[in-house]
């Protein structure tokens, strides 16, 4: 299985997916990263682990569109059979989500429908939930809509900043996310309407 994974920023999400698929549980290649920031640390990341690492300048492109249309031509010339976002801070074009639907996959964290967008951790915290967590997800043309893959959730402390609240879900995304992609690759997860049912295949 050829995977890609889009990212704008540290990566850690990407690591987890290249140990995971290191320690043989996750059984697919990632064939590209592409990030939207030059100097994404999941781009050195992506070099360091001997994968192709292509950076695309948003502001070469007249919208989100023509940009989105560049990225799909990438991952079609590579073949690529899911599309893995993992920190990828830019809402994907309706035609690039008809493109790969039902093979794009995210990686929120928080307990969605709750705090969805930018600053899902700074908003759940400042709403005072007690309550948080991570949620994997299919991509549709909503902002973090799509059919819930996998979801856990973790306390919310006192005493937790953004930074401890984050440190924490980062935790549950590393082992969450390579087990939806591993679901995924094994043909274990079946689409009911809304519901994404887990079945053994
Ligand atoms: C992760 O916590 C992910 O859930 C979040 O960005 C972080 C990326 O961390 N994604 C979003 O907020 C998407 N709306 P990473 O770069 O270390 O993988």
């Amino acid at each position: 299985m050829r995977l890609a994974v889009l990212a704008s920023g540290y990566g850690s999400n990407l690591q987890a997916i290249l140990d995971a698929i290191s320690r043989k549980e996750v059984a697919g290649q990632v064939r590209v990263v592409i990030s939207d920031v030059e100097n994404a640390f999941a781009l050195q990341r992506a070099r360091e682990n001997g994968i192709e690492a292509l950076y695309i300048n948003p502001r070469d492109y007249k919208d989100r569109e023509a940009f989105d249309e560049v990225v799909s031509g990438q991952l079609m010339e590579r073949k690529i059979d899911l599309v893995i976002l993992a920190g990828y801070m830019r809402f994907l074009s309706p035609p690039f989500v008809r493109k790969f639907r039902g093979r794009i996959m995210n990686i929120h964290p928080s307990l969605l429908p709750a705090f969805p967008g930018l600053n899902g951790v700074k908003k759940a915290l400042s709403h005072g939930v007690k309550v948080s967590g991570c949620t994997v997800h299919f991509v549709d043309e909503g902002l973090d809509t799509g059919p819930i893959i996998l979801q856990e959730a973790v306390p919310v402390l006192d005493g937790d900043t953004e930074d401890t609240l984050h440190e924490r879900i980062h935790g549950l995304e590393h082992r969450l996310y390579p087990q939806a992609i591993q679901l995924f690759i094994e043909k274990k997860l079946r689409l009911e309407g809304r519901r994404c049912i887990r079945f053994e295949g």
